[in-house]
């Protein structure tokens, strides 16, 4: 089972275990990781899940495509190069050990 490291605006980490299939949204709300709203519930309309990619991993998790990408455009946090709506990155084995910090504002 993969495991995904969130980094919180709180300054607290949580490596969480996470279902293949699931979303990288889905699997820290499933167990209260605090900063990511998610107000539509993945419906990406909200822009609420907004996360960092590490560097290292960009490659793996892949870059937003053009809808994901305007709506970064909105997110409350300014977005960087390294930015996804993490309703929109899908677990897979090849993320185990994916590290995400969560956008200070939601
Ligand atoms: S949860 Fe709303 S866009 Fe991701």
């Amino acid at each position: 089972m993969p495991t995904i490291i969130f980094h919180s605006p709180d300054g607290s980490s949580h490596k969480v275990d996470a279902r293949v299939g699931a979303s990288a949204m889905e699997t820290a709300v499933k167990v209260g990781v605090p900063g990511i709203v998610a107000e539509c519930g993945g419906a990406l309309s909200c822009a609420t899940c907004h996360v960092f990619v590490d560097s290292a991993w960009i490659a793996a998790t892949g870059i937003a495509d053009e809808f994901e990408d305007e709506m970064l455009d909105d997110a409350e946090t300014p977005r960087t190069p390294t930015s996804r709506l993490s309703c929109q990155i899908r677990v897979t084995d090849d993320l185990d050990g994916l590290e995400l910090t969560i956008a200070p504002e939601q």
